[in-house]
């Protein structure tokens, strides 16, 4: 049965397209069908995987989404959602986003049912899939509305620095909003500590805080994956070259670090 997972975040740069983009790698190089669908508007997962100008792109997920927006539920048609997909050489689909989502966003918002279009796109694929995986844009805005409502289950990278659990706080009341009113099934898989430096102690007193924050204030309803991610340059590097951490850097920690952290995610 196909899962699908949603990397979300509050704020830009916390490394969701990175762990998106290495986590749904290592689970195609471990033999699972896995589609990546980019949410964001300025294409970082779509470079990521290799296209150098997603602008130039004509099928990408803003078009999906329109079209899928047009679909009568009770007569779908001859709908096809492939056509939007492309295949990486290193085993994942993806379907890519450039620029014009930003518009569909703002034709979305406010229409009756606009935060559960994706969910119409994505629930059409998952027979196709073992994992399909959302990469979301900071801000629990329209777009992050629809990854919530078509996802299963969330993950949550989390900076390795002072004070990130006002953001992660927020970002899981979002989550517990769109739970109670827009998908009663949806569930936070877990939180993983990204970007740290093992020179410090920070990483001990932010898993003591996050570990306090799970027992009393999210009352359990998520939990913090062992595997953490080092802060490494090879990280920041293999977006620029358009492939993953294990292309890049096969050996280094934090090529390992994600290779174990996507374990834990598929252990579920
Ligand atoms: N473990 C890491 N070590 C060093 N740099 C990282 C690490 N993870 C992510 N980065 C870099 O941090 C920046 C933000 O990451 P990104 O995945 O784009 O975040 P988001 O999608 O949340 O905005 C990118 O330049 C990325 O390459
Ligand atoms: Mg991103």
């Amino acid at each position: 049965m196909c899962k699908v997972i949603a990397v979300c975040g509050y704020k830009g740069g916390v490394a969701k397209t990175t762990s998106a983009v290495n986590i749904g790698i290592e689970m195609a190089n471990m033999g699972k069908k896995v589609l990546l669908i980019d949410m964001d508007a300025q294409g970082d997962m779509t470079k990521s995987l290799g296209v150098d100008n997603p602008e130039k792109l004509e099928k990408t997920i803003a078009e999906a989404i329109a079209a899928s927006a047009e679909l009568d539920e009770d007569d779908p048609g001859p709908f096809n959602p492939d056509i939007w997909i492309m295949h990486n050489d290193e085993g994942v689909d993806f379907v890519p986003a450039n620029n014009r989502l930003a518009a569909v966003e703002k034709q979305l918002v406010g229409e009756d049912g606009g935060d559960s279009i994706l969910k119409i796109y994505v629930d059409s694929l998952r027979d196709d899939y073992d994992y399909i995986i959302l990469d979301s844009k900071p801000a629990m805005v329209t777009l992050a509305a629809n990854v919530l409502v078509a996802a299963d289950t969330v993950i949550i990278p989390v900076l390795c620095e002072y004070l990130p659990l006002t953001d992660v706080d927020a970002a899981i009341r979002t989550i517990n909003k769109i739970r109670q009113r827009r998908n009663h099934n949806l569930k936070i898989d877990g939180l993983f500590l990204t970007m740290v430096d093992d020179r410090t102690t920070l990483s001990k007193e932010i898993e003591r805080g996050l570990n306090q924050c799970i027992e009393e204030k999210w009352k359990g309803k998520a939990r913090l994956y062992k595997t953490r991610i080092p802060r490494s340059v090879r990280v920041a590097e293999a977006p620029l070259l358009g492939v993953s951490l294990y292309r890049h850097d096969p050996k280094g920690k934090a090529a390992q670090a994600y290779k174990a952290l996507t374990k834990e995610v598929l252990a579920g």
